[in-house]
């Protein structure tokens, strides 16, 4: 069924120039884009937004990773939106990822690793809706 899941270009791939090819890859998958900004996270944004990994070893750097520049956040919609994007995306790991994913061509590490994807429809809904209001979604 067509579906909806929620992206960010994380701050890495902003600072390198990469939103144009993120974004490209992206239409060229068959996602439609129905919102995007460019934003930045304060602090109390991204510590919500990742409150899962609060007790993780890494949140801290985390938090400040995603806070210090601007980010892409975007809602996108194909059909198995929240599945195929992640096969787009590729691993966590930049190092595990397959040939041609976004992360296998953009990611820095696997701390910085260039975008996010929602995990579930349940969490696309709720990542769509922490960033986006009603009338900016389409
Ligand atoms: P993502 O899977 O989108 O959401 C959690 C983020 O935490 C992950 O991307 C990375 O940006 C970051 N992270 C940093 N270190 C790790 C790690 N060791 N394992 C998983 N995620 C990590």
């Amino acid at each position: 069924a067509t579906n909806r899941t929620f992206t960010m270009l994380k701050p890495d791939a902003v600072e390198k120039g990469h939103i144009g090819a993120i974004l490209e890859k992206i239409s060229a998958s068959g996602f439609k884009i129905v919102a995007m900004k460019l934003t930045q996270l304060t602090k109390a944004d991204a510590e919500e937004f990742y409150a899962i990994h609060s007790e993780r070893p890494f949140y801290g750097d985390l938090v400040e990773y995603m806070t210090r520049g601007p980010i892409v956040a975007a809602i996108l919609e194909k059909d198995n939106a929240v599945e195929d994007f992640r096969t787009l995306i590729g691993a966590t790991n930049p190092e595990d990822a397959a040939e041609g994913t976004i992360r296998k061509l953009f990611a820095t590490s696997i701390s910085e690793n260039a975008v996010h994807g929602s995990d579930s429809d349940d969490n696309a809904a709720i990542e769509g809706a922490f960033h986006f209001a009603g009338r900016d979604t389409f």
